[in-house]
């Protein structure tokens, strides 16, 4: 298996109720999931020019004063809404902080008793004030890719010979976040040091869809890539003939966005789908930096995360034993990236321990 046999998903086909052609998408589905834990996505609906706008509002706010940037910085949020500072951010592998800043918002509007439930998770947007272009960019993006990652979502159910609805009807009114990312230019004396711009890591969340990015020079302007070090790189399922799996790079074919697999899927799968690990690396050239778009398709807080239907053989069980409500998954991912505080995790016990304590104490 090479890199050309990464399959390309039409949604058409998806959105056609032509039992063959939605048929002809799945296959495409299992083969990309299975293996490569990706898939091309065509006919996705982004518009490509409202892309470049949105990079080139994104890449003017990006270069606002600081002080600015973190009155939109929410760290009580957990940085699920507005800006996030380089270095907040690290893998769950090697611990790195990542070498970039961020903006996060969410394509839907919340439940009232979900914002109430995880008021970080469903909190409301926050946006600069004049900024239009970056707000109104941002949200159309977000949600068409929302909705192609529900088609495919679609198309992943019956790859796995579920109802075509069993995964769409698990992201209904999720936490769903887009985020807008820039990594940060490199020093002359920082080139070649072991600085990446993202560790290696899987995502957590259901489906993560991926735009493509775009090179900015040390003139501030969009340009090719400054060298072949930089840019992002899958890797594939480990095999017998290859044990630590193949390295992909994670260029889109002309046309097609990326769509890969999170780790709430890969556990839905039962393993069938693999969670795709990836890293950004740094090009060897100092100055430039890379502005990215990921919009990640969550998995609704109250679903409980397990193999479902015929695919909780037991080997299944085995390795995604206990099921976690997918609300906890994702509080405990958040603090392990370092995004929510480590308290955040006593909030998962029992609050009240000493009540009984100052009840005894009151009655002595
Ligand atoms: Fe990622």
């Amino acid at each position: 298996m090479t890199l050309d046999h990464i399959p390309t998903v039409d949604l058409d086909d998806l959105r056609s109720q032509n039992p063959l052609e939605r048929a002809l998408a799945a296959e495409a589905v299992k083969l990309g999931f299975a293996h490569f834990g990706l898939v091309y996505v065509a006919n996705h609906r982004l518009n490509p020019a409202l892309l470049d706008r949105f990079y080139a509002s994104y890449q003017s706010f990006s270069q606002r004063p600081e002080a600015h940037k973190k009155s939109l910085s929410r760290a009580e949020q957990w940085f699920q809404r507005g800006w996030t500072p380089p270095n907040t951010e690290q893998a769950v592998t090697g611990g790195q902080p990542d070498f970039k800043e961020c903006y996060f918002m969410s394509p839907t509007e919340a439940l009232p008793q979900d914002k109430r439930r995880y008021p970080q998770l469903y909190a409301d947007n926050v946006w600069p004030e004049d900024a239009l272009d970056f707000r109104g960019s941002f949200t159309a993006l977000s949600r068409a890719l929302q909705e192609a990652g529900e088609l495919l979502l679609e198309g992943a159910a019956l790859a796995l010979g579920l109802d075509d609805q069993a995964l769409r009807s698990r992201v209904m009114n999720g936490p769903h976040v887009t985020r807008a990312l820039r990594y940060l230019p490199l020093a002359k004396s920082q080139v070649g040091t072991g600085i990446v711009w993202g560790e290696e890591h899987t995502d957590f969340n259901m489906l993560t869809l991926l735009p493509g990015g775009r090179f900015i020079n040390p003139q501030g302007d969009p340009c090719p890539k400054p060298d072949n070090g930089s840019g992002l790189h899958l890797r594939t399922r480990a095999t017998e003939e290859t044990p630590g799996g193949e390295r992909v790079a994670g260029v889109a074919k002309p046309g097609c966005i990326i769509a890969q697999v999170g780790q709430q899927l890969e556990i839905f799968s039962g393993g069938c789908f693999l969670a795709t690990p990836h890293e950004i690396t740094a090009p060897m050239t100092p100055g430039y930096s890379r502005l990215s778009l990921a919009h990640f398709l969550h998995t609704h807080t109250d679903q409980v995360l397990a193999p479902i239907g015929a695919l909780a053989t037991e080997a299944a069980l085995d390795a995604y034993n206990p099921p976690v409500l997918a609300g906890t998954y994702d509080i405990k991912t958040l603090v392990d990236i370092g995004l929510a505080p480590k308290s955040a995790i006593d909030q998962l016990g029992y609050r009240h321990y000493d009540r009984v304590k100052k009840e005894r104490r009151r009655a002595a």
